[in-house]
């Protein structure tokens, strides 16, 4: 069995649904996962850590540094990577400027895997250059629609065909604003409502603002185009009055992106509820594409997460 360390950056919803399925399937295709360090703001737990071991900890005392078997360290982001030199380190925290951790890593020959998207979305080619000066991989299926492989497609399934436009529903808090808006709420009420579910970022506005579609819709237009968008307009959820089959869609086209509210018509694929994310994919050679899936939720975005390590473990450089 190949031995891959791995470090888990961050350990909230999503790190600790991680752990729970590396504990499951830490063994697979002739890999075997070892986790050698997890991070949370409390500070950084270093060694040969069991997950559900750290998931409990985690979920009873509710900071890492309160386990006593760990000597805890105080890592800076960069320095936890020159540190604990691991073969794959992952970032399932929701720290925006995570950009400079990843460039290190990459650049040692260090696989990346993330579902955090500002760093991807903001720094993507300097990301791409450090991985190949590294020769290491840096994959992030997770940070568009969470665990529906939206990202493999354009990436990896779609190579040949040229991308012209992509439609999607990416954020589904807003969906459930606005289904809650359809049903007779307040805006307000609405968003009291996700508030209470827990389904709204720490910061709300980078839902309803938009922010966080666009830093998607940013990342697919990447992925489909390999460059950056020149236009990007952002318009959020907070004025609409009527949200009758409503939902906030972003556009994606080469050079441009517009994130705006928009009225869909019946039966449109896009007309989705719940946690549910869509994305229509329109290429010169396949014609019309639609995939749909939950785009949210620890385990669902956990699962695009561990199939990416899957991914970073086969396509490192051989173990030392
Ligand atoms: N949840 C989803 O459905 C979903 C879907 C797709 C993508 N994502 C993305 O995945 C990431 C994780 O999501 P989540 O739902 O698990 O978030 P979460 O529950 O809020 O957990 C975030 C974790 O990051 C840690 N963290 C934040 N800033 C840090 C820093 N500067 N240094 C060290 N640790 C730091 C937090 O530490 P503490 O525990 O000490 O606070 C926490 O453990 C986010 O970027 C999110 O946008 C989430």
């Amino acid at each position: 069995m190949k031995v891959v360390r791995v470090s888990i950056f961050g350990f909230g919803t999503v790190g600790r649904a991680l752990a729970e399925i590396m504990a499951e399937r830490g063994r697979r295709f002739g890999v075997e996962l070892r986790i050698v360090s997890i991070t949370d703001r409390s500070g950084t737990i270093w060694g040969d850590i069991d997950p559900l071991e750290a998931k409990e900890v985690k979920e009873t005392m509710g900071r890492l540094s309160a386990w006593d078997e760990y000597e805890v360290f105080d890592f800076s982001p960069e320095e936890l990577v020159q540190e604990v030199r691991p073969d794959i380190l992952v970032d399932v925290s929701s720290h925006d400027e995570a950009f400079s951790m990843y460039e290190t890593a990459l650049k040692e020959g260090i696989g990346v895997v993330t579902s955090n998207k500002p760093p991807i979305a903001n720094h993507y080619r300097e990301l791409m250059k450090a991985a190949e000066e590294g020769g290491a991989g840096l994959f992030f299926e997770a940070t568009v629609m969470a665990g529906t492989p939206v990202i493999g497609l354009l990436r990896e399934n779609l190579l040949g065909d040229d991308v012209l436009s992509i439609e999607a529903v990416l954020n589904a808090s807003t969906t459930f604003i606005l289904t809650e808006m359809e049903r007779g709420s307040s805006f307000e009420k609405a968003v009291e409502k996700a508030k209470e579910q827990g389904i709204l970022e720490e910061d709300p506005s980078k839902d309803i603002d938009g922010i966080d579609a666009m830093h998607k819709a940013k990342i697919l237009h990447w992925v489909a185009f390999g460059q950056e968008a020149e236009e990007v307009e952002v318009k959020g959820i907070r004025e609409v009055t009527d949200a009758r089959r409503v939902r906030l869609i972003a556009e994606v086209s080469k050079g441009r992106i517009r994130v705006q509210p928009k009225r869909l018509s019946e039966g449109s694929p896009l007309l989705t509820e719940g946690v549910l994310n869509a994305a229509v994919i329109r290429t010169d050679l396949l014609g019309e594409l639609v995939i749909k899936g939950p785009g949210g939720g620890g385990k669902v975005t956990a699962s695009g997460v561990f199939s990416d390590i899957l991914k970073a473990a086969s396509y490192m450089k051989p173990l030392r």
